[in-house]
């Protein structure tokens, strides 16, 4: 670090903005290659690693930690199911995934599992992550020496990072997409009229593998965290307050929406965790400008029910270093040019296919007799037509990358 004018100044090759799945995977992906990077986060470690977030990853996301040498805890500790069940009209049906896919399975890990085994990874290799920094701005963009602007703390000294390029990994509310000018920019959006009440209960598990619930009452998941915690969500109202959901409420609307005909019985705990997410799909084009390219949550947002954010972020910074690498061995700018159009072309499949699961899934008010029905005839089409439920596996399990 080097003092310029009473400013310190940091000098890398990839200045990274936010330490969520995208930054950490892309630090990593690039210091495999050779490439220096440094991140800067507006959080703190310990923040980081608490965020509950969405559990599933994509076969080649397991693939890919594994690869990298950062997936011995996972592997450890991750549940491995082989599908997943869909539950409607009182049924049960079982999607074989690993059958339907030649062996692709369903990991559940939780997303701040991984961010702390990036973040000891990276540590440990030396790389550098500035946490807790205060207002952070990007700058000269339109230049090869573009730079990332930061208070140290809330109110500390000002530091600068310069590099040759920037990756703006800072999610939905990060400065990075606003530095892309709206004139130059569309951003696609979708906003559902319902949430998700979330809960995190110490039961064990009632069930071997992910039940996915689409009941006259509203839609209901059932997922897992270890063999002690389970992690559960029913469809809400997205503007309700979570003191309107004492813990036997919640109980009573899951053992309704999760009810069979076959006597399957969920099993309780006490409640330790609770809160209310809205929902929506969002989609940014373009992903760079100049010398910036943001990805994950900075560029696209998908609501949950195909479990797919995290997923989608790696993908993104995977496109990302293959065009950073080429550039650091080549000179050449072709394939860093091509990044947006190639993250998109795989981002809005699974747009598609989040949107879909979603309004497949949920019971809508808003929408006409008529639609309710058609969602419901997708399911039993998806449940009894092998072709309807390849397609579903595939996408679930993670489409390809090229
Ligand atoms: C979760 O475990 O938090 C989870 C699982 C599947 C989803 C969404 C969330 O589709």
């Amino acid at each position: 670090m080097v003092n310029r004018g009473g400013t310190c100044v940091r000098r890398t090759q990839v200045g990274i903005v936010g330490a969520g799945p995208a930054g950490l995977f892309l630090a990593h992906l690039l210091h495999r290659q050779g490439i220096e990077s440094v991140i800067v986060e507006n959080r703190s470690r310990a923040e980081i690693e608490g965020t509950i977030r969405a559990g599933v990853l994509e076969q080649w996301t397991v693939d890919l930690m594994n690869e990298m040498g950062l997936g011995a805890r996972m592997m450890r500790e991750a549940h491995f199911h082989s599908g997943i069940t869909l539950r409607f009209n009182g049924d049960s049906h079982h999607i074989d995934m690993e059958g339907l896919t030649g062996g692709k399975r369903v990991t559940v890990y939780a997303q701040h599992e991984v961010i702390r085994d990036l973040v000891a990874a990276r540590l440990e290799d030396g790389g550098e992550i500035v946490f807790n920094v205060g207002e952070t701005s990007l700058h000269d963009l339109d230049t090869d020496r573009p730079k990332i602007r930061y208070r140290c703390g809330k109110d500390g000294e000002v530091e600068e990072i310069h590099c040759d390029f920037i990756a703006g990994c800072d999610g939905f509310h990060g400065p990075s997409r606003a530095a892309i000018p709206a004139a130059v920019r569309t951003d696609y959006q979708k906003v559902y009229p319902f949430g998700w009440l979330g809960i995190l209960t110490e039961a064990p598990p009632s069930h071997p593998e992910l039940i996915y619930a689409n009941h006259e009452r509203g839609f209901a998941l059932l997922s897992t965290r270890s063999p002690e915690i389970q992690r559960l969500y029913i469809q809400c109202d997205p503007k309700d307050d979570i003191a309107h959901w004492s813990d036997d409420r919640i109980w009573s609307e899951l053992h309704a929406r999760l009810a069979t005909k076959g006597g399957w019985s969920l099993t309780e705990g006490p409640i330790f965790q609770k809160g209310i997410i809205a929902m929506r799909s969002f989609v940014c084009d373009p992903m760079q400008r100049g010398r910036l390219f943001i990805a994950g949550d900075a560029a696209h947002i998908v609501p949950p029910t195909g479990a797919k954010g995290l997923n989608l972020a790696v993908a993104d910074v995977v496109v990302l270093s293959r065009g950073l690498v080429d550039h650091y061995r080549s000179g050449r700018l072709e394939r860093l040019e091509q990044y947006s159009a190639t993250a998109l072309r795989r981002i809005w499949k699974a747009e598609r296919f989040s949107w879909y699961m979603t309004t497949m899934l949920h019971r809508n008010e808003a929408e006409t007799p008529f639609e309710q029905r058609i969602h419901l005839a997708d399911l039993d089409y998806v449940v009894h037509s092998h072709a309807a439920a390849t397609a579903l596996a595939e996408n679930y399990v993670g489409l390809p990358i090229d």
